[in-house]
């Protein structure tokens, strides 16, 4: 009988050893201590003994079955911490591991040229401000001395938007006039933006970017003109500047210039390229927006974002801009 016991126990804590998981470990609980597990089997058989037998023969059988639940306890928290450290495992992250290998974004070229060029003149007083990319013909023309059938029109290919003298507009210049609208001079703003024209080649495209700048208070001069543009100019390029001051013709300046930068000077072009338009506001202009032209004078200019980001990065192309191609813009990053 105690022998018997003690090869059950044996046996039993064997096979709660061999349970391989939590599955198997379960099915051994069954066979032993189960409704028709051997243990339960075994504590039926007291009925049959003496009952001085029966109260030492339970006693040793209790003894083995609380030996064998202890050891299902210990193996089941064993197989429990197992399964979950496998699973921990399993789902870890190797930091260490390298990358897969995603490209990162980056701004766009002309995108850092404006910022570039938007902050070099906040730091010197001006303010940015904005204008409708669909103007009408008044502010893009009229208000700016350019009447329905002047010549200057033909100067800038307009796409027009319908009958209602709507239009893309060609230039940031109308920003100065819905500006001097809205306020009094002093007057030191920059609006950069998207403008449109129909043209089309190395050094133009139907869609591009101006910054437009006005200086609108007492005693503006033409020679403040040349000084603002002058360091604004060498602060882009971080050197020295030879500056081609051109005589040129805009009917809202008089009088006007057209500014070339050489591109050798920079080691990165060609040769000159026109880079923007300025001159003093003409009267007429001031009036139209409601600025008085015998108190008030100011100069004007609109530069080609485009223009200064082929000199500064050597591009020699316009168009290489907007053709997408990622070797082109991950040069930017
Ligand atoms: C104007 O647009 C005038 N509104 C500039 C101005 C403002 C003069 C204020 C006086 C006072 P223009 O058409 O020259 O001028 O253009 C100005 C600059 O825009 C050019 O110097 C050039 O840098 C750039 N630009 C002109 N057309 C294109 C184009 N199709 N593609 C890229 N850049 C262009
Ligand atoms: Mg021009």
């Amino acid at each position: 009988m105690t022998d018997q016991l003690e090869q059950l126990r044996e046996q039993g804590l064997q096979n709660i050893a061999d349970s391989g998981d939590l599955q198997s470990l379960d099915a051994t609980r069954v066979a032993l201590l189960g409704k028709k597990g051997v243990i339960t089997a075994r504590l039926k058989t007291l009925g049959e003994l003496l009952p001085e037998e029966r109260k030492v023969a339970g006693a040793a059988i209790n003894n083995v079955k609380q030996a064998l639940s202890q050891a299902l306890d210990a193996r089941k928290a064993q197989l429990e911490h197992e399964s979950v450290a496998a699973q921990l495992a399993e789902e870890s992250v190797d930091v260490t591991l390298p990358g897969r290998g995603e490209v990162p974004g980056a701004m766009h070229p002309i995108t850092l040229t404006r910022r570039r060029i938007e902050a070099l003149f906040v730091r010197n007083g001006f303010e940015v401000v904005e204008g409708p990319e669909i103007e009408d013909d008044y502010h893009n023309f009229e208000a700016l001395n350019v009447p329905p059938d002047h010549p200057a029109r033909a100067m800038q290919d307009t796409f027009y938007l319908d009958a209602a003298s709507l239009l893309l507009r060609t230039h940031t210049s109308p920003v100065q006039i819905r500006t001097m609208e809205l306020r009094q001079p002093p007057i030191r703003v920059i609006a950069p933006g998207r403008v449109y024209r129909c043209d089309s080649d190395r050094t133009h495209s139907p869609m591009f970017h101006q910054v437009e700048a006005l200086y609108v208070a007492r005693r503006v001069s033409f020679a403040e003109l040349r000084a603002e543009l002058q360091a604004f100019l060498e602060a882009f390029f971080e050197t020295d500047l030879k500056l081609r001051f051109r005589p040129s013709y805009f009917p809202f300046t008089e009088p006007s210039a057209e500014v070339d930068i050489d591109g050798r000077s920079l080691g990165t072009g060609a040769g000159w390229m026109e880079v923007l338009g300025c001159g003093m506001v003409h009267p007429s202009v001031l009036e139209a927006a409601g600025v008085d032209s015998l108190e008030f004078t100011g100069y004007a200019l609109g530069m080609g974002i485009e223009r200064l980001a082929m000199l500064r990065y050597g591009v020699t192309d316009l168009r290489q801009f907007y053709n997408n191609d990622l070797r082109m813009l991950a040069q930017f990053v």
